[in-house]
């Protein structure tokens, strides 16, 4: 799929017409078909700070408050690592205590994703 991509951009490139009509629709089908192919997948494994920030406001800042800040006795956990964040949600999400106030956390992370730890990690990481 892609050498075949690099070809007919060579093709074009080059400004050679020995392939016409149909083949080389084909080949530019094929062409933008992969690329779009590329780009879903990458997209997928991509972490994402928005869906990551939607997950947040559902119940996480009821106790973390807006952007992760902190609140009362609610650590803050906005611009930490993503390393550390992911780390942490694992913990819980596996049911382990780290701090006096894990039994909280592990009620809170057990329905959690890898998927929406990841975007958590995302959004937490990215914002102040
Ligand atoms: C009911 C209140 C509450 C809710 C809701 C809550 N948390 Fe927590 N969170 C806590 C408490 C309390 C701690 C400290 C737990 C401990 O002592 O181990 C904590 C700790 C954390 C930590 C580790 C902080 C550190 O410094 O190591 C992360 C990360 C975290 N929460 C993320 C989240 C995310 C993401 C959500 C939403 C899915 C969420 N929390 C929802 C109360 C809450």
């Amino acid at each position: 799929m892609t050498k075949a991509c690099e070809w007919f951009k060579r093709l074009v490139l080059n400004g050679r017409t020995m392939i016409v009509g149909s083949k080389m629709t084909l080949l530019r089908t094929l062409c933008i078909a992969g690329s779009i192919l590329s780009l879903s997948v990458a997209s997928a494994w991509a972490e994402d700070i928005e869906a990551g920030k939607a997950r947040y406001a559902e119940n996480c800042s009821n106790c973390h408050g807006p952007a992760g800040r902190g609140m009362a006795s609610y650590p803050k956990i906005s611009g930490r690592d993503v390393a550390y964040l992911v780390d942490r949600l694992e913990t819980y999400r596996a049911g382990t205590k780290v701090g006096p106030n894990s039994g909280l956390m592990i009620a809170m992370a057990t329905d959690l994703t890898d998927e929406e730890i990841s975007n958590l990690a995302a959004y937490l990481n990215a914002v102040e």
